[in-house]
């Protein structure tokens, strides 16, 4: 592929907070993004070069997008894949409307991480209440997760019993799910992976994540796991993107059992959260390699500085109005990351923020301790708004 020069227009599909860092990722580039989401005010569209207030499927929006763009990506995972095959006909798509289609279903995802030679938790596939009759009871305790449209713990159901798996289903609108055995993690990490158009590949060194409520609460990198861990984790995602013959970011997040077998768990085909903090933690960010796929450029280095903790900031922490960011950013090796959002939910990703130190276990801690300061303040003022 042709490199494309600055200047030119890229495109994104979707206006979240993945679409906004990539966003000023390529315009610190050079390079001029156009945002097409439905909504008025969205993190990427209100620091992107033009916005298209359509949606993806609009057929003119998608026309005029690949018309004038020279390649264009989307932020989110289930972006249609008829959407990505309409602008395939205009420009440079990445990633591909089939490798996309692939992570966007639990049960195709299963099977293809099974065809590359990787290993998941024992699952079954459940299309329909009669399914579960015939459940293999070595599942239970398991958790039954809906085929689509899942995301962030959402979609999921933990099940002990046979009568609970069908009561779960049924709740879920008897939609396709795979019920999967409930397995005893060591850890969980994720590696983020590019692979640009001449099949250059390069991935970034593996998160080590803690969730909270099924969402991503800390990453810390380097994952605390021996070289032969990390090097196992980071072949099988390569594996993952040279067989999907992907081409652009995509990430893969993995189990770690007690007796040390690496699982994977799923794939996300876009940046991740496990990855923001490529964005001060290494020589090039992971919003900076998709825009360098994008525009067939050779990919960057991905070495890290040194050790870097990311926290993710939900809307919880806004319970008593805006924090007083002062508790971040009077540590100098705090970088704080808002993506714009003017209504802070509990649950809803707000922003996050990297700690960068020498030592692993010390940037943790002092990391955490900035969040349990957030977290302070806004149970002190909510607890006293009650008294
Ligand atoms: N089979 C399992 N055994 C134990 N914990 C699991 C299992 N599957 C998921 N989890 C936990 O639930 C979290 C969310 O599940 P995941 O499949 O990654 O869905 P999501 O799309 O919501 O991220 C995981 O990060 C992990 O902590
Ligand atoms: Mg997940």
């Amino acid at each position: 592929m042709k490199p494309v020069a600055p200047g030119a227009w890229l495109g994104l599909l979707g206006g979240g907070q993945l679409g906004r860092m990539f966003t000023m990722a390529a315009q610190s580039m050079g390079y001029r993004v156009v945002v097409v989401d439905p909504g008025s005010h969205s993190p990427a569209g209100s620091v992107a070069d033009d916005h298209l207030r359509a949606d993806y499927l609009d057929p003119d929006a998608l026309d005029e997008l690949g018309r004038r763009c020279a390649a264009v990506t989307t932020e989110f995972e289930n972006v249609p894949a008829e959407a990505l095959r309409r602008l395939a006909t205009h420009c440079v798509v990445s990633p591909s409307a089939d490798s996309v289609a692939v992570a966007q279903d639990r049960i195709r995802e299963k099977r293809f991480l099974a065809g590359v030679g990787l290993g998941t938790a024992p699952f079954a596939v459940i299309e329909q209440s009669a399914d579960l009759d015939a459940l293999d009871p070595s599942l239970l305790p398991g958790i039954l997760k809906r085929a689509r449209f899942g995301y962030d713990g959402k979609g999921q159901a933990r099940v002990a019993t046979p009568a609970q798996a069908r009561a779960a289903f049924e709740a879920m609108g008897g939609e396709p799910c795979v019920l999967e055995q409930k397995l005893d993690l060591a850890l969980e990490i994720s590696v983020v992976v590019a692979r640009g158009f001449d099949d250059e590949v390069r991935t970034f060194p593996v998160a080590e994540n803690a969730h909270a409520h099924g969402i991503l609460d800390v990453s810390v990198v380097p994952a605390r796991i021996s070289a032969a861990q990390a090097q196992a984790a980071r072949d099988a995602t390569v594996r993952v993107a040279e067989a999907l013959d992907y081409r652009g970011v995509l990430c893969v997040e993995y189990f770690i059992l007690q007796d040390g077998r690496l699982l994977a768990n799923e794939i996300a085909p876009r940046p991740h959260n496990s990855g923001h903090y490529t964005i001060d933690g290494c020589f090039t960010s992971q919003f900076e390699q998709q825009a360098r796929v994008m525009c067939g450029l050779p990919l960057g280095d991905t070495a890290l500085h040194g050790p870097a903790v990311m926290v993710n900031l939900l809307g919880d922490v806004w319970a008593a109005g805006e924090p007083d960011w002062i508790h971040v950013l009077r540590h100098p090796r705090a970088k704080l990351h808002l993506y714009g959002k003017t209504e802070a939910r509990p649950g809803r990703k707000m922003g996050h923020f990297t700690v960068l130190g020498d030592d692993v276990a010390a940037t943790e801690v002092l990391a955490r301790a900035i969040k349990a300061r957030l977290d302070a303040d806004a149970a002190a003022v909510s607890a006293a708004r009650i008294a």
